[in-house]
């Protein structure tokens, strides 16, 4: 059996992709796929935390305008030849995250023809953000798969006030603050990170039996209070 090959193209900001793709990672190669990773660097860093609430509020307007975030160049040469590419990053303001679309911008061609699996790490709403990355793959002829969503666990408004502040370098989910009552983590609990390894095993199984078109979207809640869209079989 010929071995498949996946790419992870991703961007992270405040490690949250990162430690989901690592994940997904091992569990890929548990199921005897070879994974590259390609992480998007942008020329200027973004600093995490930002500096204060005017420089996270600037963030987030900017972003709201779907601002593009220079990256530093990727070769044709690291995309080329995979089974399958995923493409992970943040929602940043309803939108794909600024380096993602520089991506989609300056190497989008890069991905015709390939299968791509969007992977988002966001605090709650991600579905305009697929919803763009769907028609941005369709636009340089690239088959989207239904994506694999993770969100922040925790009950709303804590987990947005409580994300802003992280954000902003504050530490909402330290005690003596009253918000830490309601505010207990930033980001992805252990749970998701491993079930982001189980989804790597079962994605790496379906593409070793070349049954990867017969997966398609699930949006399970799990009961770390998280949302987890993955695959399954249709
Ligand atoms: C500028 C900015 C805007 C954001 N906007 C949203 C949003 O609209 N919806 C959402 O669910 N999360 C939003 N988030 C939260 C991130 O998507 C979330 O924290 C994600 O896990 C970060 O992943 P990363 O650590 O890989 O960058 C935003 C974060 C930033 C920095």
């Amino acid at each position: 059996m010929t071995q498949r090959r996946v790419l992870i193209i991703y961007f992270s900001h405040s490690g949250q992709t990162r430690k989901l793709i690592q994940a997904l990672a091992k569990g890929l190669e548990k199921s005897s796929v070879e994974v590259n990773l390609l992480q998007l660097k942008t020329v200027e860093p973004i600093q995490f935390p930002l500096q204060s609430v005017l420089a996270t509020f600037k963030l987030m307007v900017v972003t709201f305008f779907r601002k593009r975030f220079a990256i530093q160049p990727v070769e044709r040469s690291l995309v080329d030849g995979h089974d399958l590419i995923v493409l992970a990053g943040p929602t940043w303001s309803y939108n794909v995250s600024g380096p993602i679309l520089s991506f989609f911008n300056n190497y989008g061609e890069y991905l015709a023809d390939c299968k791509v699996l969007p992977l988002i790490s966001c605090r709650g709403y991600w579905r305009t953000h697929y919803w763009q990355l769907k028609y941005l793959l369709t636009k340089y002829k690239a088959h989207p798969l239904a994506p694999t969503v993770f969100l922040h666990p925790g009950a709303e408004p804590w987990r947005t006030i409580g994300v802003f502040l992280k954000l902003a370098g504050k530490k909402p989910e330290a005690s003596p603050s009253w918000l830490a009552r309601y505010y207990r983590k930033f980001g992805h609990t252990r749970e998701q990170v491993e079930h982001a390894a189980e989804i790597g095993m079962a994605l790496g199984k379906a593409l070793q039996e070349a049954k990867l078109d017969g997966y398609r979207e699930f949006a399970g809640v799990q009961k770390t209070g998280g949302i987890s869209a993955n695959l399954v079989k249709s």
